[in-house]
């Protein structure tokens, strides 16, 4: 079996002379050598903004920029005039929130979320009711991390709805929600779609034509490319209607004193100079990914749940938080006798990454009544070797303790 750890050069350092366990790609992932040499490359070879000039380094950036676009279109089964670069999955609802939602809803409309959604699904909506008087309705999460059909049904009988807003992933019960039939109840009674897939995007192939979704939104650091570059996806017709959100450079076609007309084309939606290096890396890491295979990384992630389930039964201190069918290699766990924050700290100084909190998914813990988890996130190129590492571990601190 290929060992994967070696394609990322930062599960080679050591902590406290312990070898790196990186359990916390959930929060980012680590980047393969790949995406670190597409990174170097453009600064070594071309450095220059795109769209810009006849020069042969803005030429080339360009290219690659576009490349890029058009390889992430592709990753996800879209037209590459349908993917726009942002700052990240919060950039991209933030952008919807505005340009979309304060451009079409009023006072009383109302915005479906679940009780699973990250805040940055969450306070941009909230901004928006401070600002218009929308209203936010909730679909429930059972204790086995599944949407509650009854409250669903509930939300869907509402004349006001108008847009659902929905994580096809939970970062906190590790749920991924197949939001086929959602989508498409929301679809055929005209209310707006929007689906974060900032956990799934990195477990689960997507198309983006196999299910109703309007726009749809991820973040390139959790795809083992860098931060502070994201996807937003939109429908063509939708996005030729989507106002401008930011103005300045590269979203225009003509400026006068007193007035501006912008471009007709999706680069109406990113103005100013791109994350480009950024971007790049993110075709990068889709090539990455694509050779490596689907089937090849769910059956690996596969094993690493099951895996993980086998050793949970071995502390009886731990409760899982939501279940066990259609789960992501991400668990929040729930401790008894010691706190998520010393649990993740004492895990450090063993060499191994986890977090603790609430994981910027606050109503979901008090909906679930625990203020914090220990979150241990894993990814294709983790091993069952660093699962018995962090259960041994762990183990070890509820040893110290129990005195
Ligand atoms: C489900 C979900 N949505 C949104 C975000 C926000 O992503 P970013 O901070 O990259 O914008 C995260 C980050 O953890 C997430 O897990």
């Amino acid at each position: 079996m290929k060992d994967y750890r070696l394609d990322f050069p930062l599960l080679k350092r050591k902590y406290n002379n312990q070898p790196l366990v990186y359990f916390d790609n959930a929060a980012t992932a680590p980047k393969p050598q790949a995406v670190i040499a597409a990174v170097n490359d453009y600064y070594h070879l071309h450095n220059a903004n795109v769209h810009r000039g006849p020069n042969f380094l803005s030429e080339e950036a360009t290219l690659l920029y576009e490349g890029a676009r058009k390889k992430v279109a592709d990753f996800i089964g879209a037209d590459k005039e349908e993917i726009i670069f942002t700052a990240g999955t919060t950039a991209g609802l933030n952008l919807l929130a505005r340009a979309w939602g304060e451009n079409n809803l009023k006072a009383g409309d109302i915005v479906a979320l679940s009780r699973a959604e990250h805040h940055a699904n969450i306070v941009p909506w909230l901004q928006l009711k401070e600002k218009l008087g929308i209203v936010l309705e909730y679909i429930d999460v059972k204790s086995d991390g599944a949407f509650d059909e009854l409250s669903l049904d509930k939300i869907f009988d509402q004349p006001r709805l108008r847009v659902l807003s929905i994580t096809q992933a939970s970062n906190v019960l590790g749920q991924f929600y197949d939001l086929k039939s959602i989508l498409a109840r929301a679809q055929a009674r005209g209310v707006l779609t929007i689906v974060d897939a900032a956990q799934s995007i990195a477990h689960r192939p997507l198309d983006v034509r196999s299910f109703d979704c309007d726009f749809l939104v991820f973040s390139g650091h959790k795809l083992f490319a860098p931060a502070g570059l994201g996807v937003l996806y939109g429908r063509r017709d939708l996005l030729d209607k989507l106002p401008p959100f930011l103005g300045g450079g590269g979203m225009i076609s003509e400026v006068k004193e007193q007035s501006f007309s912008p471009l007709a084309d999706s680069l109406k939606l990113e103005a100013g100079t791109p994350n480009i290096e950024g971007a790049i890396a993110l075709g990068a890491a889709c090539d990455y990914l694509r050779e490596i295979s689907w089937p090849a990384i769910i059956e690996r992630e596969e094993v690493l749940v099951d895996y993980f389930f086998k050793k949970l039964e071995t502390c009886d201190f731990v409760r899982l938080l939501g279940g066990r069918s259609g789960r992501l290699p991400l668990f929040a766990l729930d401790l008894q006798g010691f706190h998520p924050h010393d649990a993740a700290d004492l895990l450090g100084e063993q060499g191994i990454v986890t977090r603790a909190g609430h994981h910027c998914a606050q109503p979901l813990h008090d909906a679930l009544e625990v203020s914090s988890s220990l979150r241990a996130s894993l990814s294709f190129y983790n091993t069952t070797a660093e699962i018995d590492i962090f259960f041994r571990t762990l183990q070890s601190i509820k040893k110290s303790f129990s005195f």
